[in-house]
């Protein structure tokens, strides 16, 4: 009987953990992509990232956005608390709503496009 009550206890700190953290689901939200176009480019992560998510050169190489594989967890984790030269976009600047809407846009994207279409590399 004790066992029971230790498990459901451990069972509900659980969940009131969960509930708790209002940190990223798993699925990400609907973001709307036009406007995350909008900001990903008024908000400079262009700069680095490329215009449409190719990846570029900074301080060190900025990684390819286009069709990220990045969850959207770990993809606001970077944003918010990058690990290495990039810099921080704190929710005061970069509101919730607005980083849903650049993971769209980036998802949306064409990404790379494969090497037959392009006449001159298939000579
Ligand atoms: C000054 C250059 C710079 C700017 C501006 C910048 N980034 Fe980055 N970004 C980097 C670099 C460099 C990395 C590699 C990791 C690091 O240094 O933190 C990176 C990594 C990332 C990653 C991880 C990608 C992966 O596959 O590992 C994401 C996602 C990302 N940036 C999104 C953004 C978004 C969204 C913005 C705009 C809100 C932005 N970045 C603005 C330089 C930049």
């Amino acid at each position: 009987m004790n066992r029971l009550v230790s498990y459901g206890a451990a069972a509900m700190t659980v969940v009131l953990l969960g509930a708790a953290s209002p940190v990223w689901s798993e699925a990400a939200p609907k973001g709307d992509s036009a406007n995350g176009r909008k900001v990903y480019l008024a908000d400079g992560c262009w700069q680095c990232h490329g215009r449409v998510g190719q990846g570029g050169l900074m301080t060190g190489a900025a990684p390819v956005l286009a069709q990220t594989k990045l969850p959207f967890a770990a993809f606001a984790r970077q944003v918010r608390t990058p690990v290495n030269d990039m810099p921080p976009y704190p929710a005061a600047l970069l509101p919730d709503k607005d980083l849903a809407d650049i993971f769209a846009f980036l998802q949306a994207l064409p990404g790379r496009r494969p090497v037959k279409d392009f006449p001159m590399l298939n000579d």
